[in-house]
């Protein structure tokens, strides 16, 4: 295998559509990919494994059963060498089965245990296609970062009229390069993410904090690492469990942030600061809990460093910073200015006074702001957020 080859996982399950995936499988073996392919059972109604068998030069995976004493357990093993799995066409079973995280067969399997991007290509009745279910199916896909290459309308096998048709074998194969291009394209670059808010004490057991899920910075680095990036995350207090893969380093205060966010800055070739630290800390914290008959008429606040701002005054950072700008107002012009004065090259800009984004929802619309423009993504999932950052920041990395 050649060292840009790229190890695509392709799953057929049991539609009609599944003779097409053969063109697909053609197109990516003439791509110099490797491809493997996994059916499921009703696939192997449609076409036999031996025609994907004969185009990839692969052995073709359909049953969790099959291995051969002391081989590698094969849904794991088709997992891990995935650079991009892609499903087509994908039934709305197997949709409904990927959108709760079952598995029970070889490809539902592999796909929950892949960590590479999932490109599916569904196809099915358009009355399956419509149901409220399989579209809530969906969008919950979506929102997680999977591809749907969106079904054509036309003339279906079934003798119905609408959408479900297989997209055109170029679409999906269009998508797959997509998220080939990016399979390791961070591969020995050094990536500090920030996420989540911080928590300012006024006593051991109250603080100042605010609503900051994490959940943009954790699926960065997740993204990063995915990306084969060596990934550093600097999280304040979430919910979250660790990105697989990453070095997590777990703080409470923005103080704490600073302190670790100076000490490796130095060491990274980009730096994504999507933590949202506080402006600002209680000047005086006390020792012991504050009696509720004791409570203080005031805190006195006092400004926390601003660490975006020091790390763009710093010589020896030279990593690429992205900033992040939440605002109420005049968006694109308060980030303008952020971007000048914190000296960053990108500026990830949102508007949180909209309620139906942002701050703990899955979604969010944002504006990238360099100094030679600014382009607004419209709404779409924290993971595909996550995604272009990741592009965008990669092209203002120097040349390797
Ligand atoms: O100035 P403002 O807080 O709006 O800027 C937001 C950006 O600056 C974010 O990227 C945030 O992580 C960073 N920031 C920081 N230190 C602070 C406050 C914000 O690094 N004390």
């Amino acid at each position: 295998m050649t060292r840009n080859q790229k190890t695509i996982v392709v799953g057929v399950t049991g539609g009609i559509a599944a003779y097409k995936t053969c063109e697909l499988v053609r197109a990516l073996v003439k791509r110099g990919h490797r491809v493997k392919v996994v059916m499921t059972e009703a696939a192997t109604r449609f076409v036999t494994p031996l025609v994907f068998r004969t185009l990839t030069n692969e052995p073709v995976g359909v049953s969790l059963w099959a291995d051969e004493p002391g081989s590698p357990v094969h849904h794991v093993s088709l997992a891990e060498e995935a650079d991009v799995m892609v499903i087509a066409p994908c039934t709305a079973n197997v949709i409904a089965k990927l959108a709760h995280g079952r598995a029970d067969d070889l490809l539902t399997t592999t796909a929950l245990a892949t960590e590479a991007p999932l490109v599916i290509a569904p196809a099915m009745n358009v009355h399956m296609w419509r149901r409220d279910v399989t579209q809530a199916n969906l969008a919950a896909l979506s929102a997680r970062g999977v591809t749907i290459v969106e079904p054509g309308v036309g003339e279906l096998a079934c003798g119905d009229v609408g959408e479900g048709r297989l997209a055109p074998v170029e679409e999906i194969l269009a998508a797959v390069e997509v998220e080939t291009a990016r399979a390791r394209d961070l591969e020995g670059v050094r990536v500090l993410v920030t996420a989540g808010g911080t928590h300012e004490p006024i006593d051991p057991v109250r603080y100042v904090g605010n609503r900051s899920s994490g959940k943009t910075g954790f699926a960065i680095a997740a993204e990063a690492v995915r990306r084969g990036a060596e990934v550093t995350l600097v999280t304040g207090p979430t919910h979250l469990a660790d990105p697989f893969g990453c070095t997590v380093v777990r703080i409470q205060t923005a103080l704490e942030m600073h302190a670790a966010v100076m000490e490796r800055a130095a060491d990274a070739d980009l730096v994504v600061m999507s933590a949202a630290v506080a402006d600002f800390r209680p000047a005086d914290p006390a020792d012991g809990k504050i009696k509720k008959a004791e409570a203080p008429d005031r805190i006195t606040l006092v400004g926390n460093p601003d660490i975006l701002a020091e790390l763009g005054q710093r010589a020896d950072v030279r990593a690429v910073l992205v900033g992040f700008a939440a605002e109420t107002s005049d968006v694109l012009e308060h980030a303008r200015k952020k971007l000048a004065a914190k000296r960053c090259h990108l500026i990830v800009a949102n508007d949180v006074s909209d309620p139906s984004v942002g701050f703990g929802t899955e979604h969010n619309r944002v504006w990238f702001i360099t100094s030679s423009g600014a382009e607004e993504t419209g709404l779409t999932s924290k993971n595909a957020i996550a995604r272009t950052l990741l592009d965008r920041a990669r092209k203002l990395l120097p040349a390797r």
